[in-house]
């Protein structure tokens, strides 16, 4: 259990009282547990046993330096999307052999620097081997690229929010198993590509192995295949290992591995690297954003509890009803009732659901399982400061980043036209 409440009940993270971080640090601030992420990344890496790997962590789900120093720390790589998650993740030590970068809408000049740092280019349509050939040829140069295959897996089978699931054929992502052998014929005819992987990635937040290893399966048929032509030296079975939000996790991270690895021995390929692309279970769990109460109001039968966090700082309830548990950070005798849980937007879907919270003796709540998709999908809107972050290690606080100052927001968008 990530957070732990301490002999005075008050809740912990990492060994840290969070009443103590929110003496140090404004609220609303996220606050991650450095160590236990980097027990997570170890546990993962252990799971490959003899396997070739690579633990290419999604830069998306927490782009935190402390977070990418920490993970490459313990030999993970980075699945970038963009510019500058690639110059984020070189700046924090991933070498480039261990960056896989995704996208289904490149820019020239991204495509420019991915080729010149070496790193692998995931594409995702047969039209994007050409460009990279031809930028590669300008340059100079030969570009190492995967094809991101999409194995068409019906997305009512992954039980996941219908938002983050990528591998059904009307997804934008991947190209169809019926346009390889384009992409093939496109990766052949040009001596600046050579083509070094095979990838896929279905979705997020899987909560059982079922159709993880039935993309894996197809997807390694498919590599047995191609090597005949390419000498692969990966493929990659994406990201999407899910975690428990309070409704259950039927598998751990851990068995996805362990069960890819088996399908990719039984396919004859133990002597290529197995990649993975995890993003939310190395991270989610271990960090929480921790609010203050504003107020409470009572309106006929609804009590509300009003935090200084909104939708601003942790979009995942309004853009996928996700359901994150809230608790408070001090313990209170007081009797619980359900109250509706929301944020100071001016949005409805500012809302983090109800919840069974003492009626008082509290003035902090913490939003758990918060470290994965919250600071990075943050935004400014009405006019809100971007949140704290506060980094805990060996026990202690390590860092903190100071929550923006709103009136440089202000300040800013004065400017803006001027
Ligand atoms: N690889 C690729 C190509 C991806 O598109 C993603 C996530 C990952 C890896 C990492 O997936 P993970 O292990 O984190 O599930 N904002 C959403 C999740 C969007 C995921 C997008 N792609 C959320 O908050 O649930």
């Amino acid at each position: 259990m990530p957070t732990l409440r301490d002999a005075a009940g008050t809740l912990t993270l990492g060994g840290v009282s969070l009443v103590d971080v929110a003496r140090v640090a404004e609220t609303p601030s996220y606050v991650y547990d450095l160590d236990a992420m980097a027990a997570e990344a170890r546990e993962l890496r252990e799971a490959f046993g003899s396997q070739r790997h690579r633990v290419c962590f999604a830069v998306k789900a927490n782009s935190a330096g402390a977070v990418l120093r920490a993970l490459a720390g313990q030999g993970c790589g980075a699945d970038v999307v963009s510019g500058a998650e690639l110059v984020l993740a070189r700046a924090c030590g991933v070498p480039s052999d261990a960056i896989v970068f995704s996208g289904v809408a490149k820019l020239g000049r991204e495509i420019d620097f991915a080729i010149a740092e070496g790193v692998t280019i995931q594409v995702e349509s047969v039209e994007e081997i050409g460009r990279i050939a031809e930028r590669a040829s300008d340059l100079g140069a030969r570009a190492r690229i995967s094809i991101r295959i999409n194995p068409a897996i019906d997305s009512a089978a992954l039980a996941t929010h219908a938002n983050i699931a990528t591998g059904h054929d009307e997804a934008k992502f991947g190209v169809l198993v019926a346009d390889l052998p384009a992409a093939l014929d496109a990766a052949s005819r040009s001596d600046r590509v050579s083509l070094v992987g095979l990838s896929a990635h279905i979705g997020s937040q899987l909560t059982d192995t079922a159709a993880y290893v039935d993309a894996a399966r197809a997807l390694f048929a498919i590599a047995r295949e191609v090597r005949q032509a390419h000498p692969l030296s990966f493929v990659d079975t994406g990201g999407g290992f899910g975690i428990d939000y309070g409704a259950g996790c039927g598998a751990r991270p851990a068995d996805f591995v362990r069960a890819v690895c088996r399908e990719l021995a039984h396919q004859g390929l133990g002597d290529v690297a197995l990649y993975v692309e995890p993003g939310r279970s190395l991270v989610a769990t271990h960090g929480v954003l921790l609010t203050r109460v504003i107020q409470r109001k009572v309106s006929g039968d609804q009590r509300w509890l009003m935090i200084d966090a909104g939708m601003n700082d942790l979009l995942r309830p309004a853009l996928y009803q996700a359901r994150h548990r809230v608790v408070p950070v001090e313990t209170s005798g007081a009797p619980c009732a359900t109250v509706r849980v929301v944020g100071p937007v001016c949005e409805s879907s500012d809302d983090f659901g109800a919840h069974d919270l003492p009626e008082g003796g509290f003035s902090l709540a913490a939003v758990l399982d918060a470290g994965a998709y919250g600071y990075t999908m943050a935004s400014r809107y009405n006019g809100r400061a971007l949140p704290a972050e506060v980094f805990i290690s060996g026990g202690r606080i390590a860092s903190i980043t100071a929550r923006e100052d709103w009136s440089a927001w202000a300040g800013d968008r004065a400017r803006a036209g001027a």
